[in-house]
């Protein structure tokens, strides 16, 4: 008998701008690097340690709303393949499995990274646990995957989580959602975490955390410039600083040059000058207002079917209807 595979994986070719990208970064003013750096092995192995941290609240608050959601989620889409940017470690995905098996649908999971390790073994993970599943994986950046994502099922519920959105600028925020409403056909429908304006303390504790684990992630882009580049950053004459900004609603996390220095990236042949004080921008996270995002998403095509927050108001859950 012939039987369907159960795990594919397919690469689309990631744009190669790092190098450029670093260049552009460390040589304009102020100086900045893309959050998207962040994410080498140790990086990713420190970004699933804040999430277990007791001041980041986003992981475990996004994981509880989706554990009451996810049911109602697929009662309202009915039968859909699963499509998930930037899956990651895909530990909040079970939730929505869980649904899937408890509706007895059928199990389709399209999980998008840019990181074909990581891809690899949470697929494995979920093939042991899910005997149903059906796993396409597509390692790409999301710059590269969206014209030609292929579909396996006649309805798809694309999920963006974990507050990712926030990595991006208002303008970039409105490209990328008409991007993806673009992706999406009529009666698709798109499913986004986000995380909320609260109070100032309890944002900047969440990137300032008492363990040093916040420190550690954004000292890390150093550590792989140097490794990548064959750089000279000394790690110890630099900070990590996070806060929050009013104005433009997110926490920016910079990393801040203690002493007036000088770094070369030999392998760019690049001499990168810092004042005492003087920073790189790394991050930015902004934060939501439902209401506002809401309106934005409705414009693009994509209105709000339903919202689920947890009894505090810290994050939210919008499953949108492609019209
Ligand atoms: C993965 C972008 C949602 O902004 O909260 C966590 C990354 N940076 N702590 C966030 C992050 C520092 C995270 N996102």
């Amino acid at each position: 008998m012939l039987s369907i595979p159960r795990l594919e994986i397919q690469d689309f070719p990631v744009a190669q701008t790092y190098r450029q990208d670093v260049v552009t970064g460390l040589s304009s003013i102020p100086k900045f690097l893309q959050p998207k750096y962040f994410y080498d092995e140790t990086g990713s192995r420190l970004f699933e340690a804040i999430c277990e941290l007791p001041e980041y609240y986003p992981t475990r608050t996004e994981a509880l709303i989706l554990q009451t959601a996810a049911v109602p989620i697929f009662q309202t889409t009915g039968p859909c393949e699963l499509v998930e940017l930037g899956s990651g470690s895909a530990t909040k995905t079970t939730y929505l499995l869980d649904a899937l098996v408890q509706l007895q649908y059928p199990l389709v999971y399209v999980p998008v990274d840019v990181s074909p390790t990581i891809l690899q073994s949470s697929a494995e993970r979920l093939l042991a646990d899910y005997p149903q599943l059906i796993v396409r994986g597509v390692v790409a950046d999301y710059e590269g995957v969206w014209a030609r994502l292929p579909r396996f099922e006649s309805r798809r519920l694309l999920v963006f989580l974990g507050s990712t959105l926030g990595n991006f600028s208002q303008a970039e925020c409105e490209t990328f959602l008409a991007k993806i409403a673009d992706s999406l056909q009529p009666q698709d429908y798109f499913l986004l975490g986000v995380d909320l304006r609260k109070a100032v303390p309890l944002l900047e504790a969440a990137y300032n955390d008492s363990q040093g684990v916040t420190a550690a992630f954004n000292l890390n882009l150093l550590a792989r410039l140097n490794r990548d580049f064959d750089g000279n950053f000394d790690l110890t004459q630099f900070e990590h600083w996070a806060f929050y900004n009013k104005q433009l609603h997110q926490i920016e996390m910079h990393l801040r040059s203690l002493c007036p220095q000088s770094v070369y990236l030999s392998k760019l042949d690049l001499t990168v000058e810092f004042a005492a004080g003087e920073t790189i921008h790394t991050e930015s996270s902004r934060k939501f207002d439902l209401t506002e995002l809401g309106g934005l998403l409705t414009e693009l095509g994509l209105p709000t079917v339903k919202v689920w927050q947890d009894p505090q108001g810290w994050f939210g859950l919008l499953l949108c209807r492609r019209t």
